[in-house]
């Protein structure tokens, strides 16, 4: 039995370091899972899977901002590598993360894909980006394109966003791949408005979390990657309670409110969370922020 139950093996690896190394270490990004989290990823590989045909399934990834769909897209981004295809043009990539132009410009849509793959960009037409895109595309045997900030596009007009929508059906149905967009609640408002594209895109929604098992369950999962050597019972109903209330319900904030707390309580030699910590550690809500703000 490990000297610290409610830590991961590699956190309790930390435990006894001095405080700094320890506030070093829980700055590192990390990955989480959750059932949420788990299903989606699932979803995400059997479109990897997938064979090729003429109505390849989309996905939309929906939620809040900062409740985790980049850092879930990512992790599964990760699991999908370049690699090397030695005496061919092009490397093998079955998955590629572009995140979506701050307007719905087609040109600029062409330019970031071809940027992530370090491929030159065309400087003549439109015509000629989209070419040469389809062709990389092609080369690199891409199976799932994910494309980030999609609600970028509802910066444009509605005829514009309805023309960036249908690219992005054309090269879905062009190279036979599926393409996963990720975005907030408007994103989805505004894909609704074409059925065609609604039916075509299927939603998965990241919601924002509330008191059940299953926030329960994140703080444990927390807890146990804070290098804290006495258990703080996060998940326990007074605490979890509170702290679902400070972070407002996002995993974004909940991760930076804990850290947060760990590492005031690292500071001050506390062994372990308490609503004190939480109070003390000067976290300040995501809704005080906006109050505060409206002062100045
Ligand atoms: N599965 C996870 N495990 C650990 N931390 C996470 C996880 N998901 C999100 N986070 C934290 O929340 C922050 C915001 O998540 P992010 O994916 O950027 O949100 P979104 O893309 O929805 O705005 C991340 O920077 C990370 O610190
Ligand atoms: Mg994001």
């Amino acid at each position: 039995m490990s000297k610290y139950p409610h830590l991961h093996p590699s956190t309790a690896e930390q435990v006894e370091l001095d405080a700094a190394s320890r506030i070093t270490w829980l700055k590192r990004p990390r990955w989480i899972g959750y059932p949420r989290a788990q299903d989606i990823l699932a979803k995400l590989e059997d479109l990897v899977d997938h064979p090729r045909e003429a109505r390849m399934p989309n996905m939309l990834l929906i939620g809040g901002s900062n409740n985790g769909k980049t850092r879930l897209i990512q992790h599964f981004a990760q699991r999908h590598p370049a690699e090397e295809n030695p005496g061919a043009e092009y490397m093998i990539a079955p998955v590629l993360y572009v995140q979506a132009p701050p307007t719905p410009s087609e040109p600029g849509f062409y330019s970031g894909i071809l940027n992530a793959l370090f491929e030159s960009v065309p400087t003549s037409s439109t015509d000629a980006k989209r070419a040469q895109v389809i062709r990389v595309l092609r080369g690199i045997q891409l199976k799932v394109l994910i494309i980030d900030e999609l609600h970028n596009v509802l910066a444009g007009s509605s005829v514009k966003q309805q023309q960036f929508l249908n690219m992005i059906k054309f090269l879905g149905n062009e190279l036979q791949i599926s393409i996963v967009g990720c975005g907030t609640g408007d994103l989805l408002r505004a894909v609704s408005v074409d059925p065609q594209i609604q039916n075509r895109f299927l939603p998965e929604l990241l919601p924002k979390w509330q008191m059940d098992k299953a926030f329960r369950q994140l703080l444990m999962s927390f807890e146990r990657v804070l290098p804290l050597p006495r258990p703080s019972n996060l998940h326990e109903s007074m605490l979890a309670a509170k702290i679902l209330a400070m972070s407002e319900g996002t995993i974004g904030e909940l991760s930076i409110l804990l850290n947060q707390a760990a590492i005031y309580a690292l500071r001050h030699g506390e062994e372990q969370l308490t609503a004190e910590t939480l109070n003390a550690c000067g976290y300040v809500s995501p809704s005080d922020r906006t109050r505060l703000a409206a002062h100045v």
